[in-house]
């Protein structure tokens, strides 16, 4: 069986699902995967930014153990005590005022709930989302991703009344303006869609990822987040932030709203929350929760006291080993260096991030996207053992997002082995 797992795996599953890295691994722990071959790899995907703790962190792995010995599944029948302790938990660490729950299985679950929840409470149907974004696979999700067009493709007639403005991504400006220049056009852009598309009093919510994830890790200015907290502000309309990848530490700090300094009214959650276990939320004010009555929203399995048992156990982890620190003393040690590196490398067209949220822009001349020479640079880091991760529309942005508890000298190894490889193969 071993040695086929991977022909076997694509025999029996469709080629929709796209698995990254063709090795069939047997275990992991901390930042490493082992494959059934016995080879190791540095996983600098965090397997999808989701195992923030590591892979299989003792304390999460025991708490897991613990809890399915006790009870596994409730689904809503009955109440059980992770769900409470939980909600308690992740108020300590939410930015203040984001103090009601609803718990659901994955983040475009949880996108669905926030749609939901924004219609609901405030009786008006449109959405607006931004371009370069993802928010997940499932319909209502999908109409708000744009990050690449095959998440779209002929599945249209998506939600209706969901508009799209483009992302602050500075590095490659809609408008053809330099940070000198700028004058927030993308922001100009968005308030035009009042007049021409939709009034502003009949939109629910502004659904935004503070850090643009899977569309190229992009980190917008804070005045434009300002602004929109200034616009929701003025017209009633629900701020969204999809906190699904940029949170639970990923950026140095819980939430990437703040390092902005910007309350959403609505986030959403899911990745790391578990360190791996199935759990998302939509996260509101107690007023704007409590409008939503009982029945509008459901789920079987979502809050499972496995999963909530393994959050409790990433959250009190995180804390105790000082995972944020580090997030954000790795993750600037590596921008360092590879801003760094970039000097005499013109292929590294930008570096950018937070925390562990690292983006590497791959470029020919005229800051042309160099698709393919990324795609020689993930596999030559797999066969010398580092796992690497792409991102962006066009698939030339390498992501950083190894796991929080990554040491500088673990870091440095994995740089090590991209500069060999970006010297090689560019
Ligand atoms: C920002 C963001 N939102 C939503 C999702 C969807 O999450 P899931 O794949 O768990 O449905 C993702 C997944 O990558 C994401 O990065």
């Amino acid at each position: 069986m071993d040695k086929n797992i991977i022909k076997l795996t694509k025999e029996a599953i469709t080629p929709a699902l796209v698995v990254h890295a063709n090795i069939a691994v047997k275990k992991a722990s901390g930042i490493y995967l082992d494959d059934i071959d016995g080879n190791r790899y540095m996983d600098f995907t965090s397997g999808l930014a989701t195992t923030n703790t590591g892979h299989n962190h003792p304390a999460v792995v025991e708490a897991i153990r613990d809890q399915a010995g006790d009870l596994i599944h409730s689904g809503c029948m009955f109440y059980h005590k992770r769900l409470a302790e939980l909600a308690q938990m992740l108020k300590k660490i939410m930015p203040p005022g984001l103090d009601m729950f609803f718990f659901s299985n994955s983040g475009a679950e949880a996108i669905e709930g926030a749609l939901k929840l924004a219609r609901f409470y405030t009786g008006r149907q449109g959405i607006i989302a931004f371009t370069g974004g993802f928010h997940g696979r499932t319909f209502g999700a999908a109409t708000l991703t744009t990050s690449s067009i095959r998440y779209r493709k002929r599945y249209h007639p998506m939600l209706p009344s969901v508009y799209h403005s483009p992302y602050p991504y500075c590095y490659r400006c809609w408008f053809g303006q330099k940070s000198e220049t700028c004058s927030l056009e993308c922001f100009e852009y968005l308030e035009r869609l009042f007049r021409h598309q939709i009034p502003p009093d009949e939109v629910a919510c502004i659904v935004i990822e503070p850090v643009l994830g899977e569309g190229g890790y992009v980190v917008p200015p804070r005045i434009f987040l300002e602004r929109l907290r200034g616009l929701c502000n003025k017209w009633g309309i629900l701020l969204v932030f999809d906190e699904v990848q940029s949170g639970m530490g990923r950026t140095g700090k819980w939430f990437a709203c703040g390092h902005f300094g910007i309350t959403p009214d609505i986030m959403t959650v899911a990745k790391g929350i578990a360190s791996g276990m199935p759990l998302s939320a939509v996260i509101s004010q107690k007023k704007i929760m409590l409008e939503w009555p009982p029945g509008a929203h459901g789920t079987t399995f979502g809050g499972n006291p496995v999963s909530c048992a393994a959050a409790i156990a990433t959250i009190s982890v995180m804390e105790k080993e000082g995972m944020l620190e580090n997030a954000a003393r790795a993750g600037g040690a590596a921008i360092k260096r590879l801003k760094a590196m970039q000097v005499d490398r013109p292929a590294m067209g930008d570096v950018r991030g937070l925390g562990l949220m690292i983006g590497i822009e791959l470029v020919k001349e005229g800051k042309e996207p160099d698709t393919e020479g990324l795609k020689n640079i993930i596999s030559y880091c797999l066969d010398k053992g580092l796992l690497l991760l792409e991102c962006g529309a066009d698939k030339n942005i390498i992501r950083l997002a190894p796991p929080l508890i990554i040491t500088g000298d673990e870091m440095n190894r994995g740089l090590d082995i991209l500069e060999e490889a970006i010297g090689k193969t560019r």
